[in-house]
């Protein structure tokens, strides 16, 4: 069967949706319908930047569930329209053309408080994954300026938790975030700054492997490998993981998850072989 072709949204009715936010009686509607066609609307990023009063009201909608995180007391329609705000803010994140106006405007510390939650619920659960994708978003396309701002900003200790205590689906998006931030040189330096940084990291680390032996996801693994053969690209860290990379990274634990994975494969032979480097 063919994938369908996605039908792009014409300018009027886009026009028409993003007039109707600004009507609360209408924002609800025009909030699902935006965000479920967003990826057909041409430069809907750059439309909901530049037109007045857009961003104002997304904020707003992410500030009025704040009263709800704690104690936790999210409903599932609550949390679906927050998520839909969201998902229009991760467009503007993503976009090249918006994305550096919406980090100057500090925009991504208005997703903390909910990524600071630990509430198991599925509205609560949906509400860090669809924060964290504005992160991804914004981490994705490698750029300096974006994981200088991170550091600024107490994201690493937000997603170490969410991958210690997280779905399966917000552990890839926190591990994937982590990751891009140590492969930046200012992100490398900040995490092994101090030995309690390093090891905060390392110790997540090696949890999420200890799960992947009996979860076997081979998309966590990937990303633990690739985390630790950058730490070790750090000499004083690469020192300390002597002590700390778990066993079933050196023995045969993965053999048959990594069999078909010739990347991840060349990466952890790597970090064995700059592990036992004598420098
Ligand atoms: N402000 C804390 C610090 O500078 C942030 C932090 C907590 C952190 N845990 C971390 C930073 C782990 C890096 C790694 O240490």
């Amino acid at each position: 069967m063919q994938a369908q072709q996605p039908i792009p949204v014409p300018k009027e009715t886009a026009h028409k949706w993003l007039v109707s936010l600004l009507n609360p009686n209408e924002r609800e509607e025009s909030l699902i319908e935006l965000s479920k066609q967003r990826e057909n609307i041409e430069n809907l990023a750059v439309m909901l930047w530049h037109s007045t009063g857009i961003m104002a009201l997304l904020l707003h909608e992410i500030i009025s569930v704040y009263p709800f995180l704690s104690p936790p007391n999210l409903s599932a329609a609550a949390s679906n329209r927050v998520c839909n705000a969201l998902a229009l803010l991760q467009c503007v994140a993503s976009h090249p053309e918006t994305r550096m106006a919406f980090l100057n405007a500090h925009l991504p510390m208005y997703l903390y408080p909910l990524l600071n939650t630990t509430n198991k619920s599925r509205p609560f659960e949906y509400l860090r994954l669809t924060s964290l994708g504005v992160i991804g978003a914004l981490v994705k396309n490698d750029s300096t300026e974006v994981i200088n701002f991170l550091l600024t900003t107490e994201i690493i200790p937000l997603c170490l938790r969410i991958m210690e205590t997280g779905s399966d689906l917000s552990k890839s998006v926190a591990i994937f975030i982590i990751q891009k931030i140590l492969l930046e040189d200012n992100g490398l330096n900040y995490i092994c700054q101090t030995y309690e940084r390093f090891y905060a990291v390392a110790q997540v680390l090696s949890n999420i492997t200890q799960q992947v032996i009996t979860q076997s996801s081979s998309r966590l693994l990937k990303h633990v490998v690739r985390c630790y053969l950058r730490l070790s690209d750090n000499k004083k860290a690469r020192e300390a993981l002597r002590q700390c990379v778990p066993e079933s990274l050196k023995d045969s634990t993965f053999a048959n998850m990594l069999k078909d994975d010739a990347t991840t494969k060349r990466f952890l032979n790597q970090l064995l072989t700059n592990l036992a480097e004598t420098n």
